[in-house]
């Protein structure tokens, strides 16, 4: 992290954003920040705006109106490449992980290392990623049963954990993550949410997009609830009730 952004306390700022599908307003106007080191939640039902939101966050599909900046300076993201280049890391639900591939081809993938055979033969660099594969995982406590094997063979937490640990190796400084623990057990949702914590730790701020408030109860320092394409408040998750969220994910209002 460059020394210039030290002052800044805002990953994240959104202002008025907002998207339009025909006549339904996906997004109305949301306004919100996110800061440095933070997990924030956003929680709502069906159809809230949450991953409209992320789409337009991820560079996926950019909104109709509305400010996003990154670190304090506005940035347009027209695409996934945009997100990337800006240290915004998104895990959709589908993962995006080739399931014929292991775990370093699989974290490695597109931003292959090469070396030179002879001094000038250039081809992949195995060792080297593996290398850099395992002190990932190190790092983030994440337990992998065998890097050599198809990760289609893992388990859905080794799985979730391969697809942050191939963001984690880009410089990012916002990780979204859309319904994480969704298709997980018990324990494994557990690992996901201690790997959430890690970053945290390491001063990455965390967007997740979650259903169980338990986990949102949990792991979140702040929660951010839609309703109707429209941001009904972002509350400190110490000092409110799991009934009052519910209340306004489910009435827009916790009254
Ligand atoms: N491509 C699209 N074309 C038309 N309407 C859309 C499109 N994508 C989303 N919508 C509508 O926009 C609204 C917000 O959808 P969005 O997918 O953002 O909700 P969500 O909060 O992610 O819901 P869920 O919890 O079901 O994933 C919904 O009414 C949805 O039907
Ligand atoms: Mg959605």
């Amino acid at each position: 992290m460059s020394s210039d952004l030290e002052g800044v306390r805002e990953v994240l700022r959104v202002a008025e954003l907002t998207k339009n599908y025909g006549g339904l307003k996906a997004m109305d106007s949301i306004s919100f920040a996110v800061n440095r080191g933070e997990v924030m939640a956003l929680v709502g039902d069906n159809g809230a705006g949450k991953s409209t939101l992320v789409k337009a966050l991820s560079g996926a599909q950019p909104p109709d109106s509305g400010q996003i900046l990154i670190n304090g300076q506005p940035i347009e993201l027209r695409s996934p490449r945009d997100a990337d280049d800006a240290g915004i890391g998104c895990i959709h639900q589908s993962l995006g992980l080739v399931d014929a591939l292991n775990v370093p081809e699989n974290v490695f993938l597109g931003r292959e290392l090469q070396r030179k055979r002879f001094g000038f033969l250039p081809e992949l660099d195995h060792a080297s990623m593996r290398a850099k594969t395992v002190e990932l995982l190190e790092r983030f406590g994440v337990n992998v049963s065998s890097l050599n094997k198809p990760v289609v063979k893992l388990s859905g937490g080794q799985r979730q954990s391969i697809a942050i640990s191939r963001l984690l190796l880009q410089d990012v400084s916002l990780v979204i993550m859309d319904e994480p623990m969704a298709a997980l057990g018990v324990d494994e949702g557990q690992r996901v949410m201690d790997l959430v914590s890690t970053m945290r730790d390491e001063g990455i701020s965390i967007f997740i997009i979650s259903h169980n408030l338990e986990h949102v109860f949990q792991i979140a320092d702040r929660i951010a609830v839609l309703k109707n394409g429209r941001l009904v408040d972002v509350v400190e998750t110490a000092t409110t009730s799991r009934d009052a969220v519910i209340k306004m994910i489910t009435f827009g209002s916790a009254n």
